[in-house]
């Protein structure tokens, strides 16, 4: 009887002394701010801050001087960053003795000097910035935000930065900005900073792929690479082949013209091009959906028939329509994984083969080829995966960007051929791979083995990957972040921020990970095993 009665008693004094020994032991590894770090993702090249701690008022103005600061980008851009730094602040509270409006705020203007009178968006377009948090001088006690830039673009950038200088106290209900005075002098490293997304394993509807592209703006990546679509399946709308979407899943999982243009001009307003690719002649079985003829035959469904005229005037109809909807001088023509041995099973094609003195890697040659010179006709410079290189680089067009995927190296030998690359190595920078952890990511070097400066030009950037065999909206955000934002910080930054200990960008990251959450991005922990997985059990974001 005793031993029963103690028992339960025994084992609630257990539980008791656990949850207080768990207690103290998240309290003690408690995230705090070190003041001699800088919380800003990615990191600036140039800073000074100092110790004063301001208020900023919900109501800051703007006031735009320069060619370009009329722009409809930029005026849209300050009230979107205005919603997002004073999200808590605009609310009424009911108890009105909890009401505390202030009068009197340190900041309560920005201002933005934009040089350029051009809103164009093209690679390589000028996105550094200076910001200045500084006292206005004179007699006055107020303090200013200055950004200063040469085009639109930079000024976003710009203010990101300065979105995330800023927090919420709950202590005063005031937005503050600690630190101050600030002065910031930033650029990217890298002109090409890219996020993959592939809508053909699964399709995400328009809303998903928009609010990812915010996402991405948030860690100052700026190229979507639109995988559009693949074997699996052909979500967009081509007036010219009306019947090529007929390869969607389904009827309702399609993108129009008026939605894929929509996206751009949405990624535009954010500094972000968008990249599309028609990956070919390899993995397009699903534009035979709707005309089968392009199929060698129904057992050899890919690559695409290298014998029939037909299949490059479609081509070319494709890229005539698609080029009004991508103004983005890059175009991405595939060329990956391409298996050539069922075009040597399919008669006709074996004899076409004959009669033009072809083997099947000749034809896989004249196949990318020819599509480069349909994507040149139409003013696109070509990427292509490396694939296409490693076969045959001494004949591919000279623009052509060189997309690494298969292993590190690539870049340096491309590069040394004379051909720009951008690097995408799968086993680091494939976010699909889940296994992979943050610090590989981090610690990827798109510059690796290339020591020549003039050749190191040559490589645009570099792309983290999302494949989507294994991700659809259900958790694709989750896969994406934080592990993208280790990559954005190697593609930003300067090497001297970079080679900071990963005990410092780890706790950086952690507080980057949860402003992406109090922003509405599922952003999962930054240290489970497995990327995405759920969180192992109650604590705080902060040190998830
Ligand atoms: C704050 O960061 C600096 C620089 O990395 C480091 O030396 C210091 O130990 C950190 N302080 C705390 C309390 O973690
Ligand atoms: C702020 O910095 C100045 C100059 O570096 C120093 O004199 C002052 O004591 C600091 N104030 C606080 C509150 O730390
Ligand atoms: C295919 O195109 C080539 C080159 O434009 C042309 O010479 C040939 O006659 C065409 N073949 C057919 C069957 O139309
Ligand atoms: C770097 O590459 C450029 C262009 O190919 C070449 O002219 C130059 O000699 C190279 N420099 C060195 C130090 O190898
Ligand atoms: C950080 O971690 C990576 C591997 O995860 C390692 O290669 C690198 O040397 C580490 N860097 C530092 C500064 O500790």
């Amino acid at each position: 009887m005793l031993h029963l009665s103690e028992k339960p008693h025994f084992i609630y004094t257990c539980l008791m002394l656990l949850a207080w020994v768990s207690q103290y032991v998240s309290l003690s590894t408690g995230f705090e701010l070190n003041h001699s770090l800088t919380y800003i993702w990615p990191l600036p090249h140039e800073l000074t801050s100092g110790n004063e701690t301001l208020t900023v008022n919900p109501t800051l103005s703007l006031s735009l001087i320069g060619k370009g600061g009329n722009f409809k980008i930029l005026r849209e851009g300050f009230r979107r960053y205005k919603r997002i730094i004073f999200k808590q602040s605009s609310g009424v509270s009911i108890f009105k003795n909890l009401r505390r409006i202030r009068s009197i705020y340190d900041i309560s203007q920005m201002r933005i000097i934009v040089n350029s009178d051009s809103d164009e968006l093209k690679l390589g377009v000028d996105e550094s910035y200076t910001l200045f948090i500084t006292k206005t001088g004179g007699k006055s006690t107020a303090w200013e935000a200055i950004i200063e830039v040469n085009t639109v673009y930079g000024a976003l950038r710009g203010l990101e930065t300065f979105s995330q200088l800023c927090a919420y106290d709950y202590t005063t209900k005031s937005v503050q900005l600690s630190k101050a005075p600030w002065y910031i002098k930033d650029k990217p490293r890298f002109a090409y900073r890219g996020l993959l997304l592939d809508t053909s394993r699964h399709y995400f509807p328009v809303d998903v792929i928009k609010s990812i592209i915010d996402s991405m703006s948030y860690a100052k990546l700026n190229v979507l690479h639109w995988h559009i679509i693949d074997e699996q399946s052909f979500p967009l709308e081509i007036p010219k082949y009306p019947k090529l979407w007929n390869g969607a899943y389904t009827k309702w999982e399609r993108y129009t013209v008026e939605d894929a243009s929509k996206i751009v001009r949405f990624a535009k307003t954010r500094g972000i091009h968008v990249m599309a690719e028609v990956d070919v002649p390899g993995h397009a079985k699903s534009w035979g959906v709707g005309y089968p003829d392009l199929w060698p035959s129904t057992s050899c469904r890919e690559p695409l028939d290298v014998t029939k005229n037909f299949t490059f005037d479609l081509i070319s109809g494709i890229f005539s329509d698609i080029r009004k909807i991508f103004p983005f001088e890059l175009f991405h023509l595939g060329g990956d994984e391409v298996n050539i041995g069922c075009w040597n099973n399919t008669p006709h094609v074996k004899q076409w083969l004959k009669d033009n003195n072809m083997k099947p890697k000749d034809a896989y040659k004249y196949f990318v080829l020819k599509a480069q010179e349909i994507a040149i006709s139409k003013n696109w410079t070509p990427v292509n995966w490396e694939e296409t290189f490693n076969a045959f680089a001494g004949s591919l067009n000279p623009q052509t960007v060189v997309h690494n995927w298969l292993g590190p190296g690539v870049c340096p030998k491309a590069v040394a051929k004379g051909f720009k690359c951008i690097f995408s190595n799968s086993d680091v920078w494939y976010l699909d791979h889940v296994d992979v952890p943050w610090e590989q990511i981090y610690n990827a070097e798109p510059l690796e083995g290339i020591d020549n400066e003039s050749k190191q030009k040559l490589v645009l950037g570099g792309e983290v990957c999302m494949w989507s065999e294994m991700v659809d909206t259900s958790n694709v955000q989750q896969t994406i972040w934080p592990r993208a934002a280790a990559a954005a910080e190697r593609l930003w930054s300067t090497k001297t921020a970079l080679s900071a200990g990963n005990d410092t960008v780890l706790h950086r990251l952690h507080y980057f990970r949860c402003l992406l959450q109090r922003r509405g991005v599922q952003a999962a922990p930054v240290t489970n095993y497995y990327a995405r997985q759920p969180p192992v059990g109650p604590d705080s974001c902060y040190w998830q």
